[in-house]
């Protein structure tokens, strides 16, 4: 494979994250998703990730701030997603290559754990966890099966909780 460059977003990207997020899926949900994330206090600029190929943004993977709530108490960790490769340079390791950075920036980062909702199959291989390992649940409508996390601190998931996914995560789930 050419060499793929993972960097941050910069404002001049919008366009072309949007490209891809509308090549990626069927509809505009994720895109959408995406922007509104953007506009929102739960995003963090350093955490929104683009691959390049030859100059040209063909890969995207967001990770925003998310509530974890347990026993009455509140902690911010991060929700997974949307993330996307373009269909022309799918299967070719671009994603794994995303979400590797991600993993690596979330945790200098010093954030506590990751939350995935939805395609625990390919997430599972990057050691991304059942849910029910720790006992979370989320406020989305979903197969319990299909939330899957990692803890990026030892223990930071431990005794479970609800993960409450901002209203703007419910369109697409
Ligand atoms: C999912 C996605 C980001 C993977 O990107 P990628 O660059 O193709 O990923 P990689 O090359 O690192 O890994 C490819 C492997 O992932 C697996 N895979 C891809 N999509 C998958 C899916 N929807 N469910 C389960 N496994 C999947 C396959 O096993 C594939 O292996 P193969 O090439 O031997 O078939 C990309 O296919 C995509 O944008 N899909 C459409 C949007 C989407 O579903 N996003 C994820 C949900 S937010």
């Amino acid at each position: 494979m050419q060499e793929v460059i993972v960097r941050a977003e910069v404002p001049e990207d919008v366009r072309a994250i949007d490209v891809v997020n509308l090549s990626a899926f069927q509809g505009e949900a994720e895109a959408r998703l995406v922007s509104a994330i953007r506009a929102s206090a739960d995003f963090i600029p350093d955490l929104s990730l683009v691959a390049e190929l030859n100059g040209r943004i063909v890969g995207h993977l967001l990770l925003s701030k998310v509530k974890l709530q347990h026993d009455g108490a509140s902690k911010t960790v991060l929700a997974l997603g949307p993330m996307s490769v373009v269909p022309s340079q799918s299967h070719r390791g671009i994603g794994s290559v995303l979400i590797q950075a991600a993993i690596g920036r979330a945790k200098d980062m010093r954030y506590a754990a990751i939350i995935v909702a939805g395609q625990p199959d390919y997430y599972e291989r990057f050691a991304f966890q059942p849910a029910a390992t720790w006992g979370l649940s989320s406020n989305l409508r979903l197969p319990a099966d299909a939330l899957t996390a990692m803890e990026l601190m030892p223990g930071a998931l431990k005794g479970g909780g609800q993960v409450n996914y901002p209203a703007l995560f419910a369109e697409i789930f």
